[in-house]
């Protein structure tokens, strides 16, 4: 049986014509229409929160020709694809590209003074481009350094956190962020491992886990384990609320909001957040059950098969009693975009 080792990641790569890198983008239509709320004719700045390669970015420039974008990525050397990528719309002053990670969105608001956008996405997780370079450390197809950090910035890689955290804490990464049922003995035989050598490569640590689980399932047993680590490298769970929580501050009155999650802990979270805003008037949640990719994409762009979308759109602050609106922080004075 093939073996599905990226389906719980986010969408395939392929080359562009500028000979650039790209990763396709997931559930296009489904992102531009929830997106866009008056589709071609929409103004105002968007913010792709996960730009990557600048996928759905390029798609969201194009078809909304009144649109700026800010495309935010705390991948430096995914931004310089993106740039590379919208090379046109940057040139046009249609958009830019910024360094930073979604807890740091609202201050790259407020820095830059830009207006309270009318969209965001948010296209969670890995970049296909990160996954598939083996000296990023993502891959247990191949060999690379355990690393796994998406922002340089930060301190702490994959292998620190295999070489030195305890034993029930490993356990409990392994099962909450990769959704692996046989976590403990994962995380007992890392454990056993390290006191002979510590872990420094993704090969190594792949093969401990394939003894410990065994072959012949659909996905590759490091499959989750990988997930669960890149997700801790990465503080994913803090991040995502960190962008939702801008979502909140930031968007403008009638603004979409556009999560794609590739980890059901994560949908969850997405979830209970929009309920909980559509509850204190804060957001209308376009759909309860989120919007899954089609047979034919899933077909067509296998990473796109965990993915899940769901849309909402930021209402109106409520009126206070001397009929003024109120302002939040984020109803700052617009500037350009580029
Ligand atoms: C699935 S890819 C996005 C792909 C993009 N939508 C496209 O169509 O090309 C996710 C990207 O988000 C970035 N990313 C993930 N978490 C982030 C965070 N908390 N802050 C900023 N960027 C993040 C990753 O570095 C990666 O490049």
């Amino acid at each position: 049986m093939e073996r599905d080792n990226k389906a719980l990641e986010g969408g395939g790569a392929r080359p562009s014509s500028s000979g650039a890198s790209v990763h396709q983008p997931v559930m296009p239509a489904e992102v531009l229409a929830g997106l866009l709320g008056d589709g071609a004719a929409t103004e105002g700045l968007i913010i792709d929160g996960t730009v990557g390669g600048g996928g759905h970015a390029r798609l969201i420039l194009e078809a909304a020709p009144k649109v700026e974008l800010l495309g935010l990525d705390q991948d430096p050397q995914i931004l310089e694809l993106a740039e590379k990528n919208l090379a046109p719309q940057i040139a046009a002053g249609r958009a830019r590209m910024l360094h930073g990670r979604l807890t740091e969105l609202g201050e790259i608001l407020e820095r830059e003074e830009l207006p309270r956008p009318v969209g965001l996405l948010l296209d969670l997780g890995a970049s296909s481009l990160q996954l598939d370079r083996p000296e990023r450390g993502f891959s247990f197809q191949a060999d690379g350094p355990l690393d796994m950090r998406m922002d340089p910035r930060r301190g702490r890689t994959a292998a620190q956190i295999v070489n030195t955290w305890d034993e029930a804490d490993l356990a409990d990464l392994i099962f909450y962020e990769g959704d692996e049922r046989r976590a403990r003995p994962i995380a007992r035989a890392i454990v056993e491992g390290r006191r002979r050598a510590t872990f420094q490569r993704t090969a190594a640590l792949a093969d401990l886990i394939s003894r410990v689980l065994g072959g012949g399932g659909r996905i590759h047993p490091a499959t989750r384990t990988f997930q669960a680590l890149r997700r801790g490298v990465n503080e994913e769970g803090e991040e995502l609320s960190a962008g939702l929580a801008a979502a909140q501050k930031w968007l403008a009155p009638a603004g979409r909001l556009a999560v794609i999650s590739f980890h059901s802990g994560e949908d969850r979270v997405v979830k209970r957040f929009l309920a909980e805003a559509e509850r204190d008037g804060s957001f209308e949640n376009l759909g309860k059950k989120p919007q899954r990719p089609s047979r034919t994409e899933e077909r067509e762009n296998r990473r796109s098969r965990s993915a899940r979308l769901r849309l909402a759109v930021r209402q109106q602050p409520p009126v206070q009693g001397d009929g003024e609106l109120e302002t939040t922080p984020g109803n700052v004075p617009g500037s350009e975009v580029s």
